[in-house]
């Protein structure tokens, strides 16, 4: 099969993009949430498929196992800005999903999220990821994704990232920009990484909280378990087995999901590097990340 060719990556309002994120800007813009919208936002490879599907196990686990056995995670959670046709595109499967509350999820950076998710005080969920472990899956993640640019060697790939020059901006933006828009807007939970893999039954706790959830102790404990990184990657419908430009060999979409894959994969003296690059951007001192646990 012909290798197909990679998008290439642009400035779009100050931030890297690739086309099928910027095609439908309009209706993006436009787009018209409901007051009990959930919207599931994160850097690329925090670990929003996690998230996600902890959030359609506790909000329709009950319902039989209908859609999540047939149903594709990301076709029950619209991905907003995502147009790529044939596939079908973000806002308008988000237009006609079925469930309520609708399940949406988005990588942009704060300052591109739709006015009517704020205007109408819709919940937000977002997770962010320490950035050396986000790195390396996002290097992975563009190693066997040809929907995505070329990621070059891990080398190029870092300083890339260091500069923000990938889809979706800056890693240090990104978190910090959410960070500040939840000192503004009260209906938010941030929550981490490596929070979830510390102890995921506490931020499923966390999550019914904000959610105003209360399922049993023995639902709880079965979304826990379904929502396993050994589950998932074993699950059809969130191991993103069904996408084709994504090729599961060169590297699995469910790939370690460990904190602290970084030292495999960082020198030494990137790691001085890149430890001298952080301190200059992330100034806030609240704003805290784990690299191991
Ligand atoms: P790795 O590449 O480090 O393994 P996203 O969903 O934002 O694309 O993020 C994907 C990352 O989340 C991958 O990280 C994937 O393995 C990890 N992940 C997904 N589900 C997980 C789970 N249940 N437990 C731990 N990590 C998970």
């Amino acid at each position: 099969m012909e290798a197909r060719p990679r998008p290439e990556l642009f400035d779009f309002h100050g931030v890297g993009m690739i086309k099928k994120f910027t095609e439908n800007w309009d209706n993006i813009q436009n787009f018209k949430a409901r007051a009990d919208d959930i919207l599931i936002a994160t850097y690329t490879k925090a670990g929003t498929t996690w998230v996600s599907y902890i959030l359609d196990l506790l909000y329709f686990g009950h319902m039989g196992p209908d859609g999540q056995t047939s149903i594709p995670l990301h076709d029950r959670v619209p991905f907003l800005e995502i147009c790529k046709p044939p596939l079908p595109i973000g806002t308008d499967l988000a237009d006609k999903l079925p469930t309520t509350p609708r399940l949406i999820k988005t990588h942009l950076p704060v300052q591109f999220v739709p006015k009517s998710f704020w205007e109408q005080r819709c919940r937000v969920v977002y997770m962010a990821r320490n950035a050396k472990d986000n790195a390396v899956s996002y290097f992975h993640f563009q190693r066997m994704n040809s929907g995505m640019p070329e990621p070059g060697d891990w080398s190029t790939f870092l300083l890339n990232f260091m500069e923000g020059k990938m889809v979706f901006g800056s890693w240090y933006d990104h978190v910090n920009g959410w960070w500040e828009k939840k000192q503004i807007y009260s209906n938010f939970h941030y929550m981490f990484y490596e929070d979830l893999i510390e102890d995921c039954r506490r931020e499923i706790d966390r999550l019914c909280s904000f959610l105003g959830l209360s399922p049993s102790a023995e639902e709880k404990e079965r979304v826990k378990a379904s929502a396993t990184f050994d589950n998932m990657k074993q699950n059809k419908m969130t191991n993103y087995s069904t996408i084709d430009t994504m090729n599961q060999t060169i590297s699995p979409f469910m790939r370690k999901g460990k904190v602290g894959d970084w030292k495999n994969h960082f020198t030494v003296a990137q790691n001085e590097q890149f430890d001298e690059d952080y301190k200059q951007k992330m100034k806030n001192p609240d704003l805290k990340f784990r690299y191991e646990i």
